[in-house]
């Protein structure tokens, strides 16, 4: 018997109906009779913190790091639930990302069947390319720790040889199993900052590890345009921590937005898997928020967990049933129905065998 222990933090605005949305999927999979998943549930988020006064308790990080075989997370925060400094109060990147050494945040930018992209012309699965943003340093080291007065304020970019090297070995990593191109593309302002030119320097050091792999090299001005004007092309990307995190959103932008897409933070003791995007509490209990990015993250965690098939059908199930126009995503990133409605029809598909 195969038991998972899934640690489910809700989140808040949205995010209690998509990850409802993503566990009723989870639990569809037909799956070998011997796998089982149980779930322990974290409180955590702005609603928390306006709650208890702490985004998440200690004990809970224990857990996710120790306790648990993985951990699906809904968007977190809530515009108006702040610090006195300004910043929201309710995120959990900083906490659990550096708290829980999660160096690698892995964000595959995949355009499915049924979502029109502002690209013109681009069939489903002609963009399929994964962006590595490194997790834990670079221009996010100094997330909340910026000095400075009324007047100026300066935050701080961090790039260590260890952290370099350690998220360009997953990309590497990455790029040999997708089955794709087998090529890491580097993406820097290595012309400029001495930081980003260690990172390409560690990034060669690396390459030389994988000679089955081919590597380029794009300036992130470059890379922001590569993306949109040759998108088709690309494999594995991986960068800086603040890089990825805009240009992951400007690849989002391209499938059809950010509502779809989902990512993974990955160390070596501990991961969770959410979608990309916020907690929209604008839309929350509208029957409008679409659970795709939170269906596609637990399609990711499942892949972490070693089972594939499991992921595959998961995947395999969202893309029928866009494709079959079951699912239907509207202009604005919303789906037609709301969470529940898209995992019915995402589960009807499941039941059906895969080619
Ligand atoms: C993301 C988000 C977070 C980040 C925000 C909400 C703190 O933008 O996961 O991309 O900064 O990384
Ligand atoms: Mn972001």
């Amino acid at each position: 018997m195969q038991a998972h222990t899934i640690a489910v933090i809700r989140g808040d605005g949205i995010g209690p109906e998509l990850v409802d949305a993503a566990l009723a999927v989870l639990e569809a999979v037909p799956r070998s009779r011997d796998l089982r998943f149980e779930y322990v549930e974290i409180d955590a988020g702005a609603d928390t913190f306006r709650r208890t006064g702490k985004v998440l308790a200690e004990s809970d990080v224990e857990l996710m790091r120790s306790g648990v075989d993985a951990t699906l997370k809904g968007p977190v925060g809530l515009p108006d639930v702040r610090l006195p400094d300004g910043t929201e109060a309710g995120l959990l990147g900083g906490v659990l990302r550096t708290g829980l050494d999660l160096y690698a945040n892995v964000r595959p930018v995949l355009l499915l069947p049924g979502v029109s992209s502002v690209l013109a012309g681009r069939a489903p699965g002609e963009i399929d390319y994964v962006i590595v943003r490194e997790n834990t340093e670079g221009l996010y080291a100094s997330r909340g720790k910026g000095v400075g007065n009324r007047w100026a304020v300066s935050d701080t970019l961090m790039t260590t040889r260890e952290g370099s090297r350690r998220v360009c070995r997953h990309a590497f990593e990455l790029a040999g199993s997708r089955g794709r191109a087998r090529r890491v593309t580097c993406v820097d302002k290595s012309n400029v900052l001495r930081s980003h030119a260690l990172f390409r320097e560690v990034f060669q050091e690396v390459a030389a590890e994988f000679p089955d792999v081919d590597t380029e090299f794009l300036y992130a001005d470059a890379a922001a345009q590569a993306l949109v004007l040759r998108p088709d092309e690309f494999d594995v990307l991986v960068m800086e921590n603040f890089l990825g995190d805009v240009l992951s959103d400007l690849g989002g932008a391209t499938v059809g937005g950010i509502s779809l897409c989902a990512g993974g933070n990955i160390g070596d003791h501990a991961a969770y898997f959410e979608p990309i995007h916020g907690s929209a509490p604008g839309i929350a209990g509208r029957g409008l928020a679409n659970p795709i990015g939170q269906i596609m993250a637990a399609a990711m965690m499942l892949a972490h967990l070693g089972h594939v098939r499991e992921s595959e059908a998961i995947r395999w199930a969202v893309t029928s049933a866009l494709s079959e126009g079951a699912v239907r995503v509207l202009a604005d990133g919303t789906a037609a129905g709301g969470p529940q409605a898209v995992a019915d029809a995402v589960i009807s598909f499941v039941d059906r065998e895969a080619p």
